[in-house]
């Protein structure tokens, strides 16, 4: 699985105003590899990820998964988009098999994959719960088991934890390093967050403030499994220091 994307510009019409989101954007992620986007709010993230899903046309660029500009992105990828996770009306265990039932596979088996995960997704028990009976991080996780139950290859992670605290979220890191190192899949995470990007991706590329273009893209080369201890290395720190300055340089002058 390699995913290509080629000088991609994207512009919406809002009212009378034409706004700019993407600017000759080109990226490339090889097979397993984690891969972030980090930048600021607005730049076009989520809009490059509505492109990849085919649901949003990019006014000039194109996307080839495996060389083929022609995916059907169901059968290639599963995306976990950015909010509007999970349906309140459906239990947990309804909700992550959306997209099999969605689809018309067999459900049978899906349900005991499901219920295989469970555990390893720290659910095991509220297979019947609904979501409104679930704690923030657990409700990411049900959501991420979902994506990773669509059993496509490559999987889009549109922030999904951003809207956790601290704490939760540096668990739900680890946790997801370590599914990530078990599932074999490739992954492309959006974040707004230095640590995190550093912590989970073999590489992350820098995005500017809109119209979004790729500004750097930055190796990290600690090795797994990364431990909490991870974040206070030498590599680390210096990374952390290189990618702030990067971010930081995006931001308009305090005195404008
Ligand atoms: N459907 C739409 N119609 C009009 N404008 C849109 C639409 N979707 C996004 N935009 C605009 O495109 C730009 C990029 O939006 P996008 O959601 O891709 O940003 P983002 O980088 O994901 O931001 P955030 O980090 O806040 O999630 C923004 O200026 C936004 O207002
Ligand atoms: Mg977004």
């Amino acid at each position: 699985m390699n995913i290509v994307l080629d000088n991609i510009g994207k512009s919406y019409k809002a009212g009378k105003r034409e706004v700019l989101a993407l600017s000759g954007v080109s990226l490339n992620v090889g097979s397993g590899e984690f891969v972030s986007i980090i930048g600021p709010s607005g730049c076009g993230k989520s809009t490059l990820f509505k492109i990849i899903c085919g649901l949003a046309n990019p006014d000039r660029g194109s996307v080839r998964i495996n060389g083929s500009r022609d995916y059907r992105p169901g059968d290639v990828l599963s995306y976990m988009p950015q909010k509007d996770l999970l349906m309140p009306w459906r239990t947990v265990l309804d909700n992550v098999l959306l997209p099999v039932k969605i689809r018309g596979e067999d459900l049978k088996k899906g349900r005991e994959d499901a219920l295989g995960l469970f555990p390893l997704f720290g659910l095991e028990g509220f297979e019947s719960s609904y979501p409104g009976e679930l704690s923030g991080g657990m409700s990411q996780r049900a959501a991420l088991l979902r994506t990773v139950l669509a059993g496509r290859e490559l999987m889009l992670l549109d922030e999904p934890f951003g809207s956790l605290d601290a704490i939760t979220r540096f668990n739900m890191q680890q946790w997801l390093q370590e599914i990530w190192l078990k599932l074999n899949r490739t992954v492309i995470f959006i974040t707004h967050d230095v640590d995190e990007a550093i912590f989970l991706s073999d590489r992350i590329y820098v995005m500017s403030p809109r119209p979004g273009s790729l500004r750097d893209c930055l190796e990290v080369t600690i090795p797994r499994p990364r431990t909490s201890s991870a974040v206070i290395g030498n590599n680390f720190v210096k990374l952390k220091e290189k990618l702030i300055g990067l971010l930081a340089d995006q931001l308009p002058p305090s005195d404008s």
